[in-house]
């Protein structure tokens, strides 16, 4: 019956409202808000806006009895000039269509009431906070985000990479992971020690933390290849950082040195910055004054000039060694929970002052010991460092960890030996550095971190729609 009438999603409207001035459109979505048994305002999800739909004044009482927040409908109207200033255009409706109700009695312990709700309590109800403004705008963002990064891996000769998600290896050699079996655990097969001949792969198999291995490989044919994957980590870490099964971008480039490695990552991550930056504002603005609420009573900077600045200035590149320098010297005024000594994994409270206190600028911390690195980043000269880079943003600290990888044979297997990681289960990643290897180096880029960054939240359960963490893993 609707034959003629276009179907138009709410952005598309408002984009170009003047193209729909007078003309009959449907619209579906769902109800915002409803005043005076005449005004609705509703939402697609589209975009961050609602479109005012102005009810026909011939509707019956009981039909209007069912018009509340949360139902879902369709709407067959004529688009015209909003008289009102809050909007351009509005909607009025010839007819309407209800396509689902809502329950008034689980309504009021639903987050689809309109006040304010903790961001605990949306977390509680996670397939129903993509419904309000605040969670709807970070998924935009963070779909827009994981656009351009595709986008730019492709402009820049990158081909993208599918790493395998189960794998028999702990590439990173620290940190729990989780364990993929088909045996029948009240019925395991015991041969003195669990008998892996009898499950499905033959050999005791996990959940990927990481797709570079594999990634690397590639390179070493392909030149300039990428990841983007979920991975997965079974460490009992319970901050605002971490998650237990995240997404990470693993570009690997063959002919990098460390230099140019920190360059990628340093011209990646402005341009993903700007480009949100010039795609999103309506949603950062919404954000911006979000934060800006949370934050009224601290003189902090706002979302925009925390995005902005970050774009300014080159990110400062610091060695290790020069790092703890530099920490060593504010010991005792800053007060460190962590000491400060040559040698250990800088803290958050470490990584928060250099960047936010001292440099006041992302920083690039390279050089690193090879006592707390994977075992493939290459080894300097030194013997006691490794070629290893990580990108140290404020509020977050680690966002990017990276490294140039050991192209060595012979070092390499040193260093597996060193790290007491079974050579035999590598011999494919070994073989690579038989045959035509060649200086190569890569990074890993924490999406959920990133996402966090840009968007402003506190805590990255906020940013990643079914959160996994330690304890949870609800929907
Ligand atoms: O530093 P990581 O462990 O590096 C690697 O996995 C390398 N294989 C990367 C490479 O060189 N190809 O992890 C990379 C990034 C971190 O800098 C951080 O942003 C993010 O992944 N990350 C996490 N994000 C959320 N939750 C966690 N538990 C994370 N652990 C690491
Ligand atoms: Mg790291």
């Amino acid at each position: 019956m609707n034959d003629k009438i276009e179907k138009y999603s709410i952005k598309e409207l408002l984009d170009q409202y003047k193209i729909f001035l007078n003309k009959t459109v449907l619209v579906e979505g769902w109800i915002r808000s409803f005043r005076n048994s005449i005004f609705v305002s509703l939402n697609d999800g589209s975009t961050i806006q609602n479109l005012q739909i102005i009810l026909s004044k011939n509707l019956e009482k009981n039909f209007l009895k069912k018009i509340t927040i949360g139902t879902s409908i369709q709407v067959i109207g004529i688009i015209t000039e909003s008289i009102g200033k809050k909007q351009s255009i509005e909607l009025r409706s010839l007819k309407i269509t209800i396509y689902g109700g809502v329950d008034p009695k689980n309504f009021q312990k639903s987050i689809l009431q309109p006040k304010q709700h903790s961001l605990e309590t949306l977390r509680k109800q996670a397939h129903l906070r993509f419904r309000t403004n605040l969670f709807s705008s970070i998924m935009r963002i963070r779909h827009h985000i994981a656009f351009f990064i595709h986008k730019y891996f492709h402009k820049n000769g990158f081909f993208y990479i599918n790493t395998p998600i189960i794998t028999t290896s702990n590439s990173e050699g620290s940190g729990e992971m989780f364990q993929v079996t088909t045996i029948d655990l009240k019925n395991v097969p015991v041969k003195g020690k669990i008998d892996y001949k009898k499950d499905f792969f033959k050999c005791q198999t996990y959940l990927s933390v990481s797709g570079q291995l594999e990634a690397e490989t590639a390179s070493l044919a392909l030149g300039k290849v990428y990841t983007f994957g979920p991975v997965f980590r079974a460490e009992n870490s319970n901050t605002s950082r971490h998650l237990s099964e995240f997404w990470m971008i693993e570009p690997e480039m063959a002919f990098y040195h460390l230099e140019e490695n920190m360059n990628l990552a340093e011209d990646f991550l402005k341009s993903i910055i700007k480009s949100i930056l010039d795609f999103c504002i309506e949603d950062l603005s919404f954000l911006n004054e979000h934060i800006k609420k949370w934050n009224s009573k601290k003189k902090e900077i706002s979302l925009l000039e925390k995005l902005k600045f970050i774009l300014k200035f080159p990110f400062q590149r610091i060695s290790y060694t020069e790092a703890i320098n530099i920490l060593k010297k504010k010991e005792k005024n800053k007060n460190f929970v962590y000491p400060v000594i040559w040698g250990i994994d800088l803290q958050s409270e470490h990584e928060q002052y250099l960047v936010s206190e001292y440099f006041q600028s992302p920083v690039i911390v390279f050089d690193y010991p090879s006592c707390i690195k994977a075992f493939y980043m290459r080894m300097n000269k030194d013997r006691k460092t490794v070629r290893a880079m990580d990108v140290l943003f404020p509020e977050i600290g680690e966002i990017i960890g990276g490294s140039q990888r050991e192209e060595r044979y012979d070092m390499l297997l040193n260093r597996i030996k060193d790290t007491k990681i079974d050579s035999r289960k590598l011999w494919w990643y070994l073989d690579t550095r038989r045959f035509g290897s060649v200086p190569h180096s890569g990074f890993g880029l924490g999406f959920d971190r990133l996402v966090q960054f840009i968007t402003g939240m506190k805590n990255i359960r906020d940013v990643i729609p079914f959160p996994r963490t330690p304890n949870n893993a609800e929907f």
